[in-house]
């Protein structure tokens, strides 16, 4: 059973997560505001208070075992939102991006939720895993700069609040944490559908395809001169959903 902690305030739910998973087997921490809130690769993470969910779901190890390959949570991460999402928003609606991001479409697709996985390591051994989700959902209005690549549950037209939606994905949870790693990552294959996609890579700005997914969740592609290389979640692309 998840033990839930809320707070009004914190700096990242996935720091506080961090620390008190270290004493406890499994729990959810949440806010109504980060004041440095984190995403992948350094970035922050930014959305109003009160209108939008932080939480970070943390599973002991001791109490858990660790996936054989830890990459995986990311898959589970993204699916727990995605299954949440589902009951609202048609299928087509709702897109997961590789590695770890929901999007729904508002004119295009744009991005609603993203998924940031850290694990507390002692020598080669994850001792702790947190999952830290960050979902848009009664925010009208971004910046000029996040505008046309973000969106929100409300933005949709959707009416729905946040302890509705915290609620539905701790249910998730709790359903796909029963579940075998391969089945979360079967599931997670199929539900990003990239396989043989165009992908762009943001650091060198060409283009290849998708060759293969790799059980460690990164991708296998080819560029145009069939030049094979492997890139992971560290690594941003561009895509069409
Ligand atoms: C990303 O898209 O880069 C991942 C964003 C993850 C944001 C969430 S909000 C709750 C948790 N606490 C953080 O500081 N980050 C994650």
């Amino acid at each position: 059973m998840i033990q839930r902690f809320h707070y009004t305030e914190l700096t990242s739910t996935n720091d506080y997560a961090k620390e008190l998973i270290k004493h406890l087997p499994l729990i959810a921490v949440s806010a109504d505001s980060q004041t440095n809130g984190r995403g992948r690769n350094n970035r922050t993470w930014e959305g109003e208070a009160h209108k939008n969910l932080f939480l970070s779901i943390a599973i002991n190890h001791k109490n858990y075992p660790t996936y054989k390959y830890p990459s995986r949570y990311q898959a589970l991460g993204c699916l727990v939102v995605y299954n949440a999402l589902v009951k609202y928003i048609s299928k087509d609606g709702i897109k997961l991006k590789y590695p770890n991001d929901i999007y729904i479409f508002d004119r295009q697709y744009k991005k609603v939720s993203g998924i940031l996985i850290e694990h507390s390591i002692q020598g080669k051994v994850a001792e702790n895993t947190i999952i830290g989700v960050g979902l848009n959902i009664n925010q009208d209005s971004f910046s000029d700069e996040l505008s046309f690549k973000a969106s929100s549950l409300k933005k949709i037209g959707l009416s729905v609040t946040i302890e509705d939606i915290y609620n539905d994905i701790l249910l998730e949870f709790e359903n796909l944490f029963t579940k075998s790693e391969d089945y979360i990552y079967d599931l997670w294959v199929e539900k990003l559908n990239i396989l043989n996609k165009s992908i762009t890579l943001l650091s060198d700005n060409k283009s290849y395809l998708v060759k293969g997914i790799n059980p460690d969740c990164s991708l296998t592609i080819s560029d145009a001169q069939n030049n094979i290389k492997r890139i992971d979640n560290g690594v941003s692309i561009i895509y069409e959903l």
